[in-house]
């Protein structure tokens, strides 16, 4: 059984008035609730149909699981206007629905088998990247609606921006999206999806859409078409594009360094011997960067590859080689597969370290407050817990830092970084990237953040 997230009946409630809203059902109304699980929304269309003094309509429950199949079937045996099919959804194709509503499951991709992710991507146009089952429940329940029929799903908030999702947006600014409302963050317990609930009505893309967020708020939007984030307009913070991005004053925003061991390849300074100082470079991790604190530097990272980049021959490791091929560490490192096309004390991925040894901005991947320090000498090597940023220019590269610590900075990275749990920020290098920038930093590197905005005040 895949994704199985039964939804609370007040929120089920919810979904179904929506459904409804304004055009209630009639009997011959075909109403479809894909991965319909022991039918939650179909008992709840019932719940309404009888306190609204209507007639149920005709209901397909599509459930791939036999067990939950089988409970749907009991449950709603007094239901003779409802079919439950044990069936794939994702292999359907052909009836068509006035409604479709759900929870469709979650799964990641690590949660289908390599067969099953070839079919996807064969047939689904949002199965890309790294995406998750409820991308192509969305995809193909839009594509079984009737024209003007409406759809309602409950389903993670990630869809509304993350890089996987952007066919979906796509598929779905082409249509009405009528609603999103973002939801209570408890409302499925401990499970941290962020649920939103979208109601889309299927005729060509016209008007605003309804954002009701999730301090009640409530604002009228327009989408972006092009695939783009939805989460600035959501937010409110607009998507003007802005002049300059930190991408064009710089030389690389990248994440750290990946060994693939670091237990092997990082070790304390202290207890760093003199003979293996040679191939040792300061390194950082993200818990080391403390926000409004700085940093602390404790530890080394023994570096087989030359400065640069290029990984040192086995017969040039010299004392290093000895290190790394202790046969406990030997066997540590060959155990790892993301060297086995590599030679056995390569890191992960191969450094930069012409582009990592310079004066550079350093922050932590996943934070509750993002916070940019400075590395002015350019001799620290971060970790894949934090990303790096090189300025093309190294004059001005603290006013730089001081700006991305600004509350304007704070406030946009807020719009839009992913969220990991506990509503920490995820920040990721594309997003990095385009961090909007003042013009003065790309014009004239050597002003300062606080000139210019000293001179236009
Ligand atoms: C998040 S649960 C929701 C269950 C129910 N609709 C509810 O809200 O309580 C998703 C359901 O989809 C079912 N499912 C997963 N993959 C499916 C597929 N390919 N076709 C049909 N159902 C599927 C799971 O077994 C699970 O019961």
């Amino acid at each position: 059984m895949k994704g199985f997230v039964p939804t609370p009946d007040q929120v089920v409630d919810g979904m179904v008035a929506k459904l409804f809203k304004e055009r209630p059902p009639r009997p011959e109304s075909a109403v479809l609730d894909p991965g319909c699980g022991s039918g939650a929304f179909i008992e709840g269309i019932a719940r309404w149909c009888r306190t609204h003094g209507h007639t149920v309509p005709r209901i397909l429950g599509v459930e791939s699981d036999p067990v939950r199949a089988r409970e749907a079937r009991r449950a709603l045996a007094h239901l003779k206007c409802v079919t439950i099919a044990q069936e794939d959804f994702l292999a359907r194709r052909s009836a068509r629905f006035d409604y479709i509503i759900g929870n469709p499951p979650y799964v990641p991709i690590t949660g289908l088998s390599e067969s099953e992710r070839r079919d996807y991507r064969m047939r689904y146009s949002t199965a890309t990247g790294r995406f998750d089952l409820y991308l192509l429940f969305f995809e193909e329940a839009l594509r079984s609606l009737k024209p003007e029929g409406r759809l309602v799903f409950i389903t993670p908030e990630k869809f509304l921006y993350v890089r996987t999702a952007v066919p979906l947006r796509r598929v779905m600014a082409k249509l009405f999206v009528e609603e999103i409302q973002l939801i209570d963050e408890a409302t499925f317990g401990d499970l941290t999806t962020y649920p939103t609930i979208t109601c889309v009505v299927n005729r060509p893309a016209c008007g605003e859409t309804r954002v009701v967020l999730r301090d009640g708020a409530v604002r009228q939007v327009h989408l972006s078409v092009d695939g783009s984030s939805w989460l600035p307009v959501i937010n409110g913070t607009g998507t003007a594009v802005p002049t300059h991005t930190l991408a064009d004053v710089c030389v690389r925003i990248s994440c750290g360094v990946a060994t693939g061991a670091d237990s092997i390849f990082v070790t304390l300074a202290s207890e760093l011997s003199r003979k293996l100082q040679r191939f040792a470079f300061p390194t950082i991790a993200g818990r080391e960067i403390r926000v409004g604190h700085g940093m602390t530097v404790t530890h080394s990272m023994l570096v087989p590859y030359a400065r640069t980049g290029e990984l040192l021959r086995e017969e040039r490791l010299g004392d290093l080689g000895a290190y790394l091929g202790e046969p406990a560490r030997r066997r540590r490192l060959l155990e790892r597969t993301c060297v086995a096309r590599k030679p056995w004390y390569a890191f992960h991925e191969n450094p930069p370290l012409a582009d990592i040894l310079r004066p550079k901005i350093l922050c932590k991947d996943i934070t509750s407050r993002p916070f940019f320090v400075v590395d002015d000498a350019g001799v620290l090597v971060p970790r894949h817990s934090v990303y790096y940023i090189v300025p093309k220019e190294t004059a001005g590269m603290r006013e730089l830092c001081e700006y991305l610590n600004s509350a304007e900075v704070h406030e946009w990275l807020t719009a839009h970084c992913q969220r990991a749990a506990n509503g920490f920020l995820r920040l990721q290098s594309h997003v990095l990237k385009r961090i909007p920038i003042p013009s003065e930093f790309a014009a004239t590197p050597q002003l300062t953040w606080y000139d210019t905005k000293a001179a236009s005040a």
